[in-house]
């Protein structure tokens, strides 16, 4: 089964009418029109969606931050943008803190009513992927006026718990959060304000877990694919989605996607691929070159490991 995993999109809308700029949202479109649209172009998005549809993949998994500030508009663009994949391939969709940036947009549930049949109505969201594979998306994203904290909640806990009870030690698990529960060696710590206020309780119910674990997610801005080892958590694996749109010296026209080819039993190799573009910023979207670094065997450790990490987003 061949899954492909897509990141912090951020799509933005440079002008908002003002009465939409009420509280967060202000402070939102201020750090966009300062910092955060020299480093986000969008119009990296559509040849990224144009090889993930290449790419053929059976299932989509988006791990949150579709928007910057979670405007309908935002999500109706990015609805949009996506419907090529989304009108094709079985996709999930889990939220991430900036869609979940109001307070009003989450009680309304604007992300599900937008991209519907996409983000999961009941949390944490289980379904069986193949004859030992599964899936749980987890929903950890929650408004916040002073800080980015995610959170998953006691209720949320328990479900995870009872999925892991029924899995044995010849399955493995996909795990969909858009919090990461560790970040890699000689990577920055997770600040206080930007992690899982209940990654601890998460990561001890996963690591109790006997099925292999593969767990993904995005809000760091830097894609990354590494296993933990020696320690207790030597079935997990871990990739970082990265930013699709983001560009920096080392990925001029953003970090791309991932392709991730789930084997038939639980404990096989699981191939992994990164997809870049490259080119320099002058490059045309149609002229974008791809390059894919495959982790060749991540049943062992990889060589997918940063130095460091860039600030969440
Ligand atoms: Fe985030
Ligand atoms: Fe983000």
């Amino acid at each position: 089964m061949r899954i492909v995993l897509l990141g912090d999109i951020h799509h933005y809308r440079l002008m908002v009418p003002p009465w939409q700029l009420l509280g967060k949202r202000l402070l939102g479109q201020a750090n966009l029109w300062l910092n955060r649209r020299h480093s986000f172009d969008p119009s990296l998005l559509n040849p990224v969606i144009d090889r993930i549809a290449d790419v053929a993949p059976d299932l989509i998994l988006l791990s949150g931050d579709l928007t910057t500030t979670a405007l309908r508009t935002e999500f109706a663009d990015i609805a949009e943008q996506l419907a090529p994949l989304t009108d094709r391939f079985q996709t999930v969709i889990v939220p991430g803190n900036h869609d979940r940036y109001t307070f009003s947009a989450t009680r309304s549930r604007l992300m599900e009513q937008m991209l519907p049949g996409h983000v999961p109505t009941e949390w944490p969201h289980h379904r069986q992927l193949t004859d030992r594979w599964h899936l749980l998306a987890i929903n950890s994203a929650v408004p916040r006026i002073a800080n980015s904290r995610g959170r998953i909640g006691r209720e949320q806990l328990t479900g995870i718990r009872r999925v892991c009870s029924r899995l044995t030690d010849q399955d493995a698990l996909v795990v969909l959060c858009h919090y990461p529960v560790k970040a890699p060696p000689r990577s920055l710590p997770l600040t206080w304000d930007h992690k899982l206020a209940d990654s601890r309780q998460l990561r001890h119910i996963l690591t109790r877990c006997p099925a292999r674990l593969l767990y993904l997610h995005g809000h760091i801005h830097k894609p990354w694919c590494w296993q933990p080892k020696g320690s207790n958590q030597s079935h997990f694996t871990y990739i970082n989605a990265g930013s699709p749109c983001q560009t920096s010296k080392k990925h001029p026209l953003g970090q791309g996607f991932w392709q991730i080819d789930l084997p038939p039993q639980a404990y096989d190799t699981l191939a992994v691929t990164h997809h870049v573009p490259s080119g320099n910023r002058h490059t045309k979207p149609a002229d974008h070159q791809w390059i894919t670094r495959s982790l060749p065997r991540t049943n062992v450790s990889t060589t997918g490991i940063v130095r460091d990490a860039a600030p969440p987003g």
